[in-house]
């Protein structure tokens, strides 16, 4: 399966794909990588690895609708079979999300503490266990249909910083999981129901 996946930062996520993709066993590997932004260890982790890269920026575009149509045929030229929306901080609009399954990646356990602060909010809450969600990509902010998520402990003394980054680790594995599953064995959606494998 043919991935292109999508960042805003650091990366971490990508590189792990990256990683999973030198075998090929693996059953998917990263074509192209593309951002919202300049200058990110994203597109860095992408050009060491030889991996296409490209950026649009919204404020280079006439409006949101001209930034969704150019960023969706951006992600066309590399004909992938999964997008994957990898600590990318836009919501995409409905020209990706009509050509494309497109995955996400959320540092809470949905649909508690959605958007950009859910490590942060998570700990303002004072919960005692949080996670991450792999879920599909829709129109809402962190609404599509959850294909897996996996708990993580709050320990006392938590700063968002050491939450975040042992989410983080536990992430990247669901993450390189579920992307494999659903290139190796092939998804089903059925309502917010998405089916890895089986009859589909
Ligand atoms: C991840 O925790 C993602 O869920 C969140 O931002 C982080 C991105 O990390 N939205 P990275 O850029 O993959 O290192």
């Amino acid at each position: 399966g043919r991935l292109v996946v999508l960042v805003s930062g650091s990366g971490t996520n990508l590189q792990a794909l990256l990683d999973a993709s030198a075998d090929p066993a693996y059953g998917a590997r990263v074509v192209a990588v593309g951002a919202d932004r300049e200058g990110i260890e994203g597109l860095g982790r992408a050009e060491r690895a030889g991996i296409p890269t490209f950026v649009e920026k919204v404020g280079d575009h006439a409006d949101r609708a001209a930034w969704d149509a150019a960023i969706a045929a951006r992600i066309a030229e590399h004909e992938p079979g999964l997008v994957v929306s990898a600590g990318f901080m836009k919501i995409l609009g409905a020209p990706t999300l009509e050509a494309f399954t497109v995955l996400n990646t959320h540092p809470a356990l949905l649909p508690s503490f959605p958007g950009a602060h859910g490590v942060r909010d998570a700990l303002a809450h004072g919960v005692k266990v949080t996670g991450c969600t792999v879920m599909l990509a829709d129109a809402g902010v962190d609404t599509g249909p959850i294909i897996a998520q996996e708990a993580v402990r709050v320990f006392h003394g938590d700063d968002e910083a050491m939450l975040h980054e042992r989410i983080k680790t536990v992430e990247r594995g669901l993450l390189v999981e579920i992307v494999g599953r659903m290139a190796r064995e092939g998804w089903a959606v059925k309502g917010r129901t998405v089916i890895i494998g089986g009859e589909s």
